[in-house]
């Protein structure tokens, strides 16, 4: 089957494409490589057309022939959008409807990366698909309108579309080095170079780590079998980790001489974010993830080949 990834070329776009790729189907990929990078598809061979979500005529481009589009350009970060809203907004929300746009006319069947920053606000731990939404941020807002401006067209267009809700996402090919840096790159980056692992906040914030690898397989698994959902689904393991345990853990890892600096916490950072699984394992029974312990290492040997290549910069990881 024909498949576009938008947002191919980024962290999680180029896992996936790799998994599509390995299950026979014809993929292309749609990203303006703001975030992304041509180097994390290298020895893949797929046709990239360079353009945004956010230009029709591209959009049409990319998925001409594609019976699935799994949707996961965006941009991504949080303190991000809370410098330019309405540039997040742009992409997110308005880039993501041109992307439903084309399922609408065409019928193809929608896989979107929504985020766990839409419970924002909600205390309620694990969280479901009937937890309430307040995000704390605009980039929670965003996804939470994109996710439903999905839902809604799916409902009144009547094509096949899945939203999964991702908790916090790790693995190869995730960057430690620019300012918005997700936790476990970055510790694992300041580690390798026996920098100060720098925390924001206390560190006894919660996160629900989940694989790249089962992403990827999951969502592959949504591709073969045009699997739908009314409801969001949240990709997430329903295990919770402090931030902090995280950092000690890499530094053991990393046989490193770091150590922990403490910083005043991040506007906007939630402070407990765990997924019920219940959904996910509803509609994919095999989706069973690495422990996170498999998973930091596999993600740390890759982040070697970085160290050792020189390729990785105290400068930007301080
Ligand atoms: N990584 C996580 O933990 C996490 C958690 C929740 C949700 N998500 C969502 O998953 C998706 C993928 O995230 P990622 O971690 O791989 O981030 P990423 O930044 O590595 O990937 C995003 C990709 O989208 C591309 N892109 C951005 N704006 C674009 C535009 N206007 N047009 C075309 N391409 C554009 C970027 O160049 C990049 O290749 C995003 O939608 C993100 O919001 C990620």
């Amino acid at each position: 089957m024909r498949v576009l990834v938008t947002g191919g070329a980024g962290f999680i776009g180029s896992a996936l494409v790799r998994r599509l790729l390995a299950d026979d189907h014809d993929v292309v990929i749609l990203d303006d490589l703001s975030t992304g990078f041509e180097e994390n598809l290298r020895g893949v061979d797929v046709p990239i057309i360079h353009g945004s979500v956010t230009d029709p005529e591209s959009v049409s481009r990319a998925a001409s022939g594609c019976r699935a589009i799994v949707h996961l350009a965006a941009v991504g970060s949080v303190p991000q959008s809370i410098i330019d809203p309405i540039g997040i907004f742009d992409i997110n929300v308005r880039g993501s409807l041109e992307v439903f746009e084309y399922a609408r006319r065409e019928g193809a069947h929608v896989i979107f990366s929504s985020s766990a920053s839409v419970f924002g606000t909600n205390p309620e731990n694990p969280k479901t698909s009937l937890s309430w939404t307040r995000p704390m941020s605009p980039y929670g807002s965003s996804k939470l309108a994109a996710e439903s401006y999905l839902l809604s067209y799916a409902a009144c267009f009547g094509f096949p579309a899945l939203a999964f809700r991702f908790f916090n996402v790790y693995g190869p090919r995730q960057r430690p080095d620019h300012p918005y840096a997700a936790a476990i790159p970055r510790f694992m980056g300041q580690a390798l170079l026996d920098l100060p692992v720098t925390i924001y906040g206390d560190g006894l914030q919660d996160r629900d780590f989940v694989s790249v690898g089962l992403v990827s397989s999951v969502i592959a698994e949504a591709v073969r079998g045009t699997v739908s959902s009314d409801v969001p689904v949240n990709m997430s393991t329903g295990k919770q980790t402090a931030i902090i345990d995280v950092a000690q853990d890499i530094i053991r890892l990393s046989n490193s001489t770091s150590r922990l600096e403490m910083r005043p916490a991040r506007e906007a950072d939630i402070r407990f974010s765990q997924g019920s699984p219940d959904d996910l394992m509803t509609l994919f029974p095999n989706a069973v993830d690495v422990s996170l312990a498999d998973g930091l290492v596999e993600t740390m040997d890759w982040m070697r080949t970085l160290a050792e290549a020189g390729d990785l910069s105290p400068a930007t990881l301080r």
